[in-house]
């Protein structure tokens, strides 16, 4: 199989049918730009999340700045059991579930008059964006400013080799450091009563999170959890929006709206990539791995695969409607399972109930075509709607 680009051309475009080829011809293939194995079947793809014994995060899992995710072993797992309450149903029954229908309509009150509407930029982003501001108690006010910043230091973080990248990085993970060391330290003076609240609760309790453990983790939320719920809740939109007869049937049982959404990140993940270094030698689908390879697991290749999942590339809201199901991939597999599963899954449900309660008639604009970009996080890149108000 031949080399191809990851950001341009036709992968970008659609990397399914190459995906496809990819897990028939070359299950783990060393891609030159990347200096990593793409891996793609689905078992493969599994064991490299789950087997975080052999795979890490990060080269050695000490990394500079403490993210729970580049973490390892110990380590990680005493942050993971300190972290996990405060996203638990019951963690989040107090400051953001209640506050989620609020949310949705005051981003659909701004362009309900109107009959049509860019969902990415009117409800998905401007949603998720103060679902994490309210977690973190931040001032609306810098909430944009947050998210962008948050963005492009991951952005430098990930891609070190670009100068161009690199050169604002130092100031801007400064600025953002400075503030969060600043809302810490009000909340350790008045607690909010937000998620924030029992983050600081756990590095009171015995400093069982180092400040510096608590100042990386609350940032990191900010990158985690908007830009992939924002693709969530656009993919479903499309999805549904793009399969009139499954619109109307979870429009009539909204009970529907839980196995659409699996299925939609089973079809779209909105993360991609499973990333990992190699810690010893260790074989991956018949090829030996020496320690300190790279690894890009990827999940969009993994959820599609036909050994697992029958007619693969077909949108069903009923799939995942049957029991005993292998689990998809797009909140990770494993001891790095995403923290935020079940925060995203409600923030994507009040979305398409308020959208859907609210509007008649909603279908996509057939003057915009819809364009998927991205190769970390994937979404649409525009949702352009037409909808009558309810
Ligand atoms: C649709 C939305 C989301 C998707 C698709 C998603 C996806 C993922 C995936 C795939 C991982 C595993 C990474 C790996 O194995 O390398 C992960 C981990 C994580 N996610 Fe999410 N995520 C979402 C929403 C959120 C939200 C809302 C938050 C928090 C506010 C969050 C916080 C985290 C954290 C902290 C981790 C690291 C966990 C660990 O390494 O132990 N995520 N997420």
């Amino acid at each position: 199989m031949e080399q191809f680009a990851l950001e341009s051309g036709p992968f970008a475009e659609d990397p399914y049918p190459i995906f496809e080829r990819l897990r028939r011809e070359a299950p783990v293939f060393w891609h030159e730009g990347l200096q990593a194995y793409i891996v793609t079947r689905y078992a493969d793809c599994r064991r490299i999340a789950e087997d975080a014994v052999n795979f890490y995060n990060s080269p050695d899992g000490n990394p500079p700045i403490p993210y729970v995710m580049q973490l390892a072993g110990a380590n990680h797992a005493r942050l993971r059991k300190l972290i996990n309450p405060a996203f638990s149903p019951r963690g989040l029954a107090n400051a953001v579930e209640p506050a989620l229908v609020g949310i949705a309509d005051e981003m659909i009150d701004r362009f309900i008059d109107r009959g049509r509407a860019e969902l990415v930029d009117e409800l998905a982003e401007p949603m998720a964006t103060r679902v994490i501001s309210l977690l973190l108690n931040v001032d609306r006010s810098r909430e944009k400013w947050m998210v962008k910043t948050a963005d492009e230091m991951l952005e430098a973080e990930a891609n070190p080799a670009n100068a161009e990248l690199q050169k604002d990085y130092p100031e801007k993970l400064a600025a953002l450091r400075a503030m969060f060391a600043a809302r810490l330290a009000e909340e350790r003076r008045s607690p909010s009563g937000n998620l924030i609240t029992e983050l600081v609760q756990a590095e009171q309790d015995g400093g069982k999170l180092s400040a510096e453990e608590l100042l990386a983790n609350t940032m990191i939320l900010v990158v985690a959890g908007v830009e992939t719920t924002k693709r969530l809740v656009s993919s479903l939109i499309y999805l549904l929006l793009s399969h009139p007869d499954q619109l109307r049937q979870v429009r009539e049982d909204r009970a529907l709206l839980k196995p659409a959404i699996e299925e939609t990140l089973r079809l779209h993940s909105p993360n991609q990539p499973i990333m990992r270094f190699a810690q010893n030698e260790v074989e991956v689908g018949g090829l030996t791995m020496q320690p300190g390879t790279r690894l890009y697991g990827m999940r969009g290749a993994a959820n599609r695969d036909p050994e697992v999942w029958p007619d693969p590339d077909r949108f069903d809201i009923h799939r995942f409607t049957a029991k005993g199901l292998p689990p998809h991939l797009s909140f990770g597999w494993g001891p790095h399972m995403c923290v935020g599963a079940y925060l995203s899954r409600r923030e994507t449900t009040v979305a398409m109930d308020r959208l859907l309660d609210r509007t008649r008639d909603l279908r996509l604009d057939p003057d915009h075509e819809v364009r998927y970009i991205g190769f970390r996080n994937r979404g649409p890149k525009a949702l352009h709607v037409l909808f009558e108000r309810a």
